[in-house]
Order: structure tokens, then sequence, then C-alpha cells
């Protein structure tokens, strides 16, 4: 594996190895082979949760971090992405952890790197986030065993412009995922082939009924300047996830939640901080994926 760009192009086999690695290295496994090594998060998007595992991932595993941030950065007289990117190369930087706004993003640069240097997907528009997808299975494994063949996962909110749904969707079906269920706004789904095969629910009470894992997305609120949803209370009213609706789910359902989370929106402060709730651990998760990942492309 050169780069990590989707989750796509990654055979069971591969994503399972790296679900093990990462387990590992959230039970303590340590070592530095990346000493020597320089990695660089390049975002040209905001993060809290990736940039920062990521920079901690890469510590843990012995490299030299470095941190480009687009707001204090020459993009801002212009310089292009691609600019960016080789002259931090001519550097000596192996690594780049990239957030990209546009779809394909990350791989039009993965394309011009130079043989030897390794780009991993930070989310790139509403494409792909392969390490939170890959986060997310972990956590879902640690929680459920490692045998989806019987689980039933709800994913909820807007799949339309999210990467994190793209990247569990791919990541559910390649481990063989009992049943899949969509609910959110028809205005929010893709009527692409984005959601061939699951089950796509309108009324969220119906959708709930017995799952073992609701994975909730956040209500992306520049669409509702788009339009595509009427008021935050309406969509409260209709895709909140509230204790009591959660009381619909199998009765060990957990409940995950990518972040940044809008509380009292898609989901009340009572499930985000509740016992079912994987919230944190879903973001504990993210550091050993993400060191699983830069240890396969660089180590
Ligand atoms: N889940 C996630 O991608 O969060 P950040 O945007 O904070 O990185």
């Amino acid at each position: 594996l050169r780069h990590l760009l989707t989750l796509e192009e990654l055979p069971r086999e591969r994503l399972v190895a790296l679900l093990d690695r990462a387990q590992a290295f959230a039970d303590g496994a340590a070592g530095r082979p990346l000493a020597g090594t320089a990695v660089c998060t390049l975002f040209f998007e905001p993060s809290t949760r990736t940039r920062l595992s990521f920079q901690r991932a890469a510590q843990r595993l012995g490299a030299d971090v470095l941190n480009f941030d687009a707001s204090t950065s020459s993009t801002s007289k212009g310089e292009t992405a691609l600019d960016t990117m080789k002259n931090i190369e001519a550097m000596g930087v192996r690594g780049f952890v990239v957030r990209h706004s546009e779809d394909g993003g990350v791989a039009a640069l993965a394309a011009r790197a130079q043989p030897g240097t390794a780009l991993l997907n930070a989310g790139d528009g509403r494409s792909a986030h392969p390490t939170q997808g890959l986060l997310d299975m972990l956590t879902l494994r640690q929680a459920k065993g490692v045998d989806f063949s019987r689980l039933k996962v709800l994913i909820v909110g807007d799949i339309r412009h999210s990467r994190v749904a793209r990247s569990d969707l791919q990541a559910l079906r390649t481990l063989g995922v009992g049943e899949i269920r969509i609910c959110g706004p028809r205005s929010l789904l893709p009527d692409d082939e984005t959601l061939d095969g699951c089950r796509i629910e309108d009324d969220f009470d119906a959708a709930l009924e017995g799952v073992d894992a609701v994975m909730m997305l956040r209500l992306q609120r520049e669409r509702m300047a788009e339009g595509l949803v009427s008021s935050l209370e309406d969509y409260h009213r209709d895709y909140g996830l509230t204790a009591q609706r959660l009381r619909l789910a199998a009765p060990d359902a957990v409940v995950m939640h990518p972040g940044p989370m809008n509380r009292g929106v898609e989901i009340d402060d009572d499930v985000a901080d509740g016992p079912q709730s994987l919230v944190l651990r879903q973001v504990a998760n993210g550091v050993a994926v993400r060191m699983a990942a830069l240890e396969a492309l660089l180590g």
C-alpha cells in the first residue's frame, strides 16, 4: 500500500490486519519505527480530532511532526496545494496527512508525489475519510466482537455530504455486516449507488427497532442555508437521538458519532454522554488506528 486514499481499495484481509495492529497499539504496543521520518499534517480545512490524533500517532511512532496551517500559510498569497506539498516534500518530508475540500483532492496530490512519499487522506470533500472509517470499525469490533455478520447498524443524518458515511459504508460492507439501515431527510440522502443494498427508512423510530449500533452524523448547518433542511427544531424532532428514542434499539446498542457534535440537534446530551455512547472511545481509537496506518505506509 503506497497511499491510503479510500477504504474501497482495501481488501478484507488488509483491513482486518490494520484493525488488528491498531488494537495492539490500543493495548499498549510501543516502538519507534518512524524515528528519523518527517510527517506533515497538511490541512486545507479545519480539524480537531483528525489532525491532533495523527500528530499524536506520529509522535508515538517516533516521527518528527510538522504542522501546516492553511490560515497562516502562503496559500493566503495564492500558492496552490500542489506547490505547497512539493515545497514541503523538498524539505525531506516523506509522509503527508492531507485534508482537502475537494472530492479527489488528496488523490490528485498523491499522483504528483515523489516515489517514496506517502499520502494519507484525512478527509476529501464528501468522498472519503478512511481513517475515520477504520476507527469506527475498531470501536464497533471492540464493543460487538469481530463477527459483523449478525449486526444491524443504523446510519442517521446527512449521508449525502458525508465522507465519514461513505468510508463507514465501504468498511461495513467489506467486513460483511448483517444489515445496514439508513435514515435521514430525503434531501440529505445521495441519489447514486452509495446506498445500494441498504434498507432506507424515513421514520427514525422504525429505523431504530432492534439495531445494535447507531451511527449519528453531524448536521452540516450550512445545508440549512441551501434549503435542504427546514429548521433545527424540525430536524431534532424528526432525526434527533433522544434517550427515549434510543430505547427502541437493542438494549445493548451502542451510539457513535464522529464529531464534532451538534448537541441538542442530532444528539441529546444524555445520549452523547450516556452509558451507551462510544464517542470518546472513538477518539481514543483514532490514535491507535492512525499509528497502524502510518506504520503500514512509512514504517
Ligand atoms: N471526525 C473528524 O473528522 O473530526 P475533525 O473534523 O475534528 O477532524
